[in-house]
């Protein structure tokens, strides 16, 4: 079962992100979780077996693209595709807002999840992205 996670899910979401090792010292996976979960064009997804949090993702969209982080399935419940039930929620929930493109951005040292992507049918974008911390 998936569905959008609430402020009592944010434990078990920063956990499994944790064990997904989806986390990074220069972000806070607690703020993110509340800005992306009460956000008004964002949303995080959740899979469930039983009452356990087993995978999610983060989506949001700006009007023109849809975007997806914090994708992550425990490492007990990969090759089940799950991570792809994930993805298809999140094409859902971005197609659902009128919103034509759904994009990831992959970290240069996972090269293993470029696969999964591929597998699910993304293209390689030629772009290079620029950022600024504040
Ligand atoms: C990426 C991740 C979410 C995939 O989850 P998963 O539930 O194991 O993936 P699925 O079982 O849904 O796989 C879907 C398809 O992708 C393929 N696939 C999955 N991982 C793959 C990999 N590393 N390389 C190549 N193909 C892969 C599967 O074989 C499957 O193909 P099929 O539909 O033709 O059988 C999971 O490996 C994960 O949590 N990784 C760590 C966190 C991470 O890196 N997240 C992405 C950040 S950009």
């Amino acid at each position: 079962m998936i569905r959008p996670l609430a402020a009592g899910d944010r434990e078990a979401a920063v956990a499994l992100w944790h064990a997904c090792g989806l986390t990074r010292p220069w972000n806070d996976p607690h703020a993110d979780f509340s800005r992306a979960a009460e956000g008004p064009s964002s949303a995080v997804l959740g899979a469930f077996e039983d009452t356990t949090l087993i995978g999610s993702a983060m989506v949001g969209h700006d009007g023109h693209r849809g975007w997806v982080y914090y994708l992550g399935v425990h490492p007990e419940h990969r090759q089940r595709h799950l991570g792809r039930a994930l993805m298809d929620a999140c094409e859902a929930w971005v197609r659902e807002r009128g919103v034509p493109k759904i994009e990831v951005m992959v970290r240069g040292d996972n090269a293993a999840t470029r696969g999964f992507y591929e597998a699910l049918g993304y293209g390689l974008e030629d772009v290079v992205v620029y950022s600024r911390r504040f």
